[in-house]
């Protein structure tokens, strides 16, 4: 069939109820490679997304194409209350790494999507502390189940779907560029949003602990350590330590959503590594599979998931730790542990960012360029290089989507996400194999949709 063929049965028999219809530009897209994806032209679409971040390793990796349709000829399919290897060496592996890394024993436990894992990681935390509210962050992003739902920050999520009695206290996101807290405050980050938070606890009054028992209202804190979708927004370094103090005294646990930045995005195989405290779970999903046969899990400590607490049955799915998804999940563990992602991905990001910088410099209405690692942000403005311009970003976007541009010689599209609060910011989530010929290119494409926007 043929595109115009497919677009006409889309808007008749697809929901509309997913992001498709977000942008004006629809493309069905024929074939992926490496950083690249194809239309039925044939033109090539540099993509500075990769499946928001689920395709981290590249698309058609070879290796891990290989584990998948190796495991498609050996054991494809397997009810998960039987045991197969790869389960039990995956999360081995995981628990290994974070134990080495962090010095706390724990276990994982399988899923199949980001928004269930962070749903079994509410369950262990109400199973232990048996509370029901929880602390995250405004701009923060856990998945769109209903309770992934509750502790997500935007109301446009929930407001068609009843009450949430379990909704979040949500907390300022310490955000350098656009202060959270004081209004309209630019580069700020002394931390100074992180004061009101730890004021809660002084007295009763302040609504979230009983000073007398120091008993807590409050089950967890769900955490992203680079805030995703809010617009990759980077912590300033110390951040994190300070918050877990007054959780942990007052016997809050900490829940890392590493969903997006997970699996070396920042460098890292786990991003809340940059920032030096240790989490009690981890919550991970996406870029496990490279985007492949999905999987979805959770690690948490020993006393939070020990078989006499989190016991037989607390949670299931069908699909959970299917072995399609756990074969592939180790051969991602294991290409990770034989690269060198640790030392590449900051290389790569810092030569990005410099050139991100030198575009920034010529163009006022690139507001702030920053980033961690291969997860960077062009944060769109007006000319006053502050006022978000939203306008000027789906623009850009629509134009990346058009497949018409020209730079580098030959005719490209240019694949871009939107994030942040006032969807005025590009979150860059490039394959972490990207070359600095493929960062060049990136950035000229970037530059001449941006210039057709404005001219237009
Ligand atoms: C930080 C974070 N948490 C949770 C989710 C939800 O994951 P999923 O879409 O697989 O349900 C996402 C998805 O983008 C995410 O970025």
């Amino acid at each position: 069939m043929n595109d115009a063929q497919l677009l006409a049965l889309e808007a008749k028999y697809c929901s509309w109820g997913d992001t498709v219809h977000y942008a004006k530009q629809l493309n069905i897209f024929r074939e992926a490679d490496g950083i690249y994806l194809y239309d039925s032209q044939g033109v090539e679409y540099l993509d500075l997304q990769m499946w928001y971040s689920a395709a981290n390793f590249g698309y058609k990796n070879k290796r891990l194409n290989e584990a998948l349709k190796k495991q498609i000829d050996t054991l494809p399919q397997l009810a998960c209350q039987y045991l197969h290897e790869e389960k039990i060496q995956l999360a081995s592996k995981i628990s290994q790494d974070i134990e080495k890394k962090f010095g706390v024993k724990g276990r994982v436990h399988f899923n199949v999507g980001g928004a269930q894992a962070i749903e079994d990681a509410i369950k262990v935390v109400r199973n232990k502390t048996g509370k029901i509210p929880m602390f995250a962050f405004m701009g923060g992003y856990h998945g769109r189940t209903l309770a992934a739902t509750a502790i997500t920050s935007s109301y446009r999520y929930r407001e068609h779907f009843g009450h949430f009695s379990d909704r979040a206290n949500f907390i300022p996101y310490p955000y350098k560029f656009r202060c959270t807290a004081v209004k309209d405050k630019k580069d700020c980050c002394d931390m100074s949003c992180l004061k009101p938070f730890q004021k809660m606890f002084e007295s009763e009054y302040y609504s979230v602990l009983n000073p007398k028992n120091n008993n807590c209202e409050y089950g967890a804190f769900f955490v992203e350590p680079v805030q995703a979708t809010g617009g990759y927004i980077v912590p300033p370094k110390n951040y994190f330590k300070e918050l877990k103090k007054t959780l942990d005294k007052h016997g809050v646990l900490f829940v890392d959503d590493e969903i997006q930045m997970g699996f070396c995005r920042t460098g890292k195989l786990w991003a809340i590594e940059h920032f030096d405290v240790v989490p009690d779970i981890i919550v991970f999903g996406k870029a496990l599979t490279n985007g492949l046969n999905p999987i979805s899990g959770i690690w948490a400590k020993e006393e939070l998931i020990s078989p006499e607490v989190f016991g037989p049955g607390m949670t299931h799915s069908t699909f959970s730790s299917n072995p399609l998804g756990t074969a592939t999940g180790l051969a991602v563990m294991e290409l990770i542990e034989q690269s060198n992602f640790d030392v590449e991905v900051p290389r790569k990001g810092a030569y990005f960012l410099k050139k991100l910088k030198s575009l920034q410099q010529k163009y006022p209405y690139i507001g702030e360029v920053d980033g961690l690692g291969l997860a960077l942000r062009i944060e769109m403005c007006q000319k006053d290089g502050f006022t978000p311009n939203r306008e000027l970003t789906d623009k850009i976007m629509n134009i990346g989507l058009k497949g018409e541009l020209k730079a580098g010689g030959k005719q490209r599209g240019l694949v871009l996400d939107i994030g942040g609060y006032y969807k005025n910011v590009f979150t860059l989530a490039p394959s972490l194999y990207i070359t600095e010929e493929e960062i060049d290119l990136s950035v000229m494409l970037f530059e001449e949709a941006l210039q057709k926007a404005l001219a237009s």
